[in-house]
């Protein structure tokens, strides 16, 4: 059994805030490819299925006279690092075990280099997986973080793939 699950993180109030603002859908979408991700490469779907659904949740609204401004956002931007902290702060109040917490909150960190100097880290399989299926589901213009989806729908989603979490996790319990 896990300490926290998709679903106690995905219904906390402070998760709720700030995945309304980077679009609820983007997120339940990451977390699905995060988890097909995980499992190929043999990293644990939990870590990554929490690091995926939290990867935007330090976003910040960039708005001069009401216009979103992507100027302002591109130079001023600071949302993995905001996320990674929150992320951290929310899943230990929850529970979570603090070498996850902190697995979790670096891969956000680096889910993006937009903010970082030029030049490549050397990624973990979990960064890697996270920054992956944060692409996968990008639109033009940053579309994807206004796509909706029924709440409802999004809890339902979140449950299922709890499961198949935790079905995954079968096997590798067995092995630990
Ligand atoms: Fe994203």
């Amino acid at each position: 059994m896990r300490n926290v699950t998709l679903m106690d993180v995905f219904t906390h109030p402070i998760a709720q805030k700030y995945l309304r603002r980077s679009g609820v859908a983007h997120a339940v979408a990451c977390a699905y490819h995060a988890y097909r991700l995980a499992v190929k490469s043999g990293v644990d779907p939990d870590v990554a299925t929490k690091a995926a659904l939290l990867h935007d949740i330090g976003h910040y609204e960039w708005y001069t006279d009401g216009e979103w401004d992507y100027e302002k956002y591109k130079q001023n931007d600071i949302h993995a690092i905001k996320g990674a902290e929150r992320a951290h702060k929310l899943l230990i109040r929850l529970g979570e075990e603090p070498k996850a917490a902190k697995e979790i909150a670096l891969a956000i960190l680096l889910h993006t280099d937009s903010y970082l100097p030029e030049g490549d880290l050397d990624k973990n399989k979990l960064q890697q997986i996270v920054k992956k299926a944060d692409e996968l589901d990008e639109e033009p213009g940053g579309n994807h973080h206004y796509r909706k989806i029924d709440p409802e729908l999004a809890a339902e989603k979140i449950k299922q793939l709890d499961r198949m979490v935790e079905q995954a996790r079968l096997p590798m319990k067995k092995t630990v």
